[in-house]
């Protein structure tokens, strides 16, 4: 396993849609780990494979919290959408590609994915709370969506700006 880079925002392989993967090889299986890895060194609670710079429909996430409960690292391949709950929540999101940047985002507080594991077996699962406003964040980045792209466009280039300085500083040393 190892810890691969994160794509910071701006950049074009953050908007751009991902492609479906079509066998769970073990190339799949490898970036998983390195995702999953990448995640947790980060530390973050998802990321989505074209943050690490692979334009294909796979993020991980593991929304467990709680001191003393166990960790349930997950790797969601060609996830879908396929029910939504009428009732929203609010939650102040951040993303590994946009950092020390939060705002809130309002989404359906419960949405029932499928997905293909590295098992290669179809999965079905209704998330709830941070975990269903986390697999929905994550399911925008392979849509080359961005959680600033559910802001107001001032705030949104707000942060952009922010973003590219700290890139220009970042490249200056
Ligand atoms: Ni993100």
């Amino acid at each position: 396993m190892s810890i691969r880079p994160i794509l910071i925002h701006p950049d074009p392989r953050l908007k751009k849609l991902c492609q479906p993967i079509e066998s769970v090889s073990t190339d799949i299986g490898k970036l998983a780990e390195d995702m999953l890895e990448t995640m947790y060194d980060a530390p973050g609670v998802g990321l989505a494979a074209p943050q690490v710079g692979v334009l294909k429909r796979l993020f991980v996430m593991d929304c467990v919290k709680e001191e003393g409960e166990s960790p349930r690292p997950m790797a969601l391949i060609n996830p879908e959408i396929i029910a939504t709950s009428d009732e929203v929540n609010t939650y102040e999101e951040g993303c590994l590609s946009i950092p020390e940047h939060y705002a809130e985002v309002t989404r359906p507080k419960r949405v029932t994915l499928r997905w293909l594991g590295l098992d290669g077996k179809t999965h079905e699962e209704e998330f709830d709370g941070l975990w269903a406003t986390c697999a929905q964040h994550e399911l925008d980045h392979l849509n080359g969506k961005l959680f600033i792209d559910h802001l107001g466009t001032i705030k949104r280039s707000m942060i952009t700006r922010k973003m590219q300085k700290l890139k220009r500083d970042k490249a200056r040393g």
